[in-house]
């Protein structure tokens, strides 16, 4: 089983795409999760992709098709993955249905919210710095409550960087909402929900 979740900066991926993977007993590929693990780790690919990162521009199509390519072929052996942050561009699209076998995508979860609740998400945001679990700040745990590392806040939630990121995904992202439905493969969710209803929302989408 193959899902992309797709949606803006700030929609609820991270959070939705970690309970839908557990759920369905797949495994959960975040490009950024992964991208800001190259970074902590300061690998050649962390390096590169810091300075696209920092100002909220996407980090060049081929090394995050190379990046998540090699993460699928790792998890080969699971039953299937939620993919959450990538394909984020039609040439990034192209290059994981070339990859693929079979039926390909599956189902792709469109999760819709306004750009106004999305900069407040953003504003408001921390996460983990071992598990990159999001909170809001004004709920947040001292530590984290699934691994009990420190909570931060990310450099690309700077209201300047958030701005450029929707922008950006406005620009690069959103065609990919068209190209996925006109495969008819497309569902589209209100994000703007408590991440319950939402939750719930995906659940029976990906059971329909
Ligand atoms: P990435 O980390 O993927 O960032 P993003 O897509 O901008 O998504 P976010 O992590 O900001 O938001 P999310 O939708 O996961 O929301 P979350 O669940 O955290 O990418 C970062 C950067 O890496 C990119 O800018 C780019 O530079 C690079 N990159 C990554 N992938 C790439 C690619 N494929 N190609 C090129 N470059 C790439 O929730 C947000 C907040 O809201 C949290 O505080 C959460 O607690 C809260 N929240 C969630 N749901 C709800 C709800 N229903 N109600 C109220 N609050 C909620």
């Amino acid at each position: 089983m193959l899902i992309v979740l797709l949606g803006p900066p700030g929609a609820g991926k991270g959070t939705q795409a970690k309970t839908l993977a557990e759920t369905l007993n797949v495994v959960h590929i975040a490009s950024g999760d992964l991208l800001r693990d190259h970074q902590a780790r300061g690998t050649d690919l962390g390096l590169q992709a810091r300075s696209y990162m920092e100002k909220g521009e996407l980090v060049p199509d081929d090394l995050v098709i190379r990046m998540i390519l090699d993460r699928m072929s790792e998890e080969s052996g699971r039953q299937g993955a939620v993919l959450d942050g990538f394909p984020r561009t039609l040439t990034q699209a192209e290059a994981l249905e070339a990859s693929l076998e079979g039926p390909g995508i599956d189902q792709v979860l469109y999760i819709a919210v306004p750009a106004d609740e999305l900069v407040r998400r953003l504003g408001g945001r921390v996460i983990c710095r071992s598990c990159q679990r999001p909170y809001q700040q004004d709920s947040a745990p001292e530590r984290c409550a699934d691994c009990g590392g420190e909570l931060y806040q990310r450099d690309d939630d700077r209201p300047e960087a958030v701005q450029n990121r929707i922008q950006v995904y406005e620009a690069q992202t959103f065609p990919l909402v068209e190209h996925y439905r006109s495969q008819g493969k497309l569902k589209e969710l209100d994000g703007a929900q408590a991440i319950e209803a939402v939750t719930r929302d995906l659940l029976a989408a990906v059971a329909a």
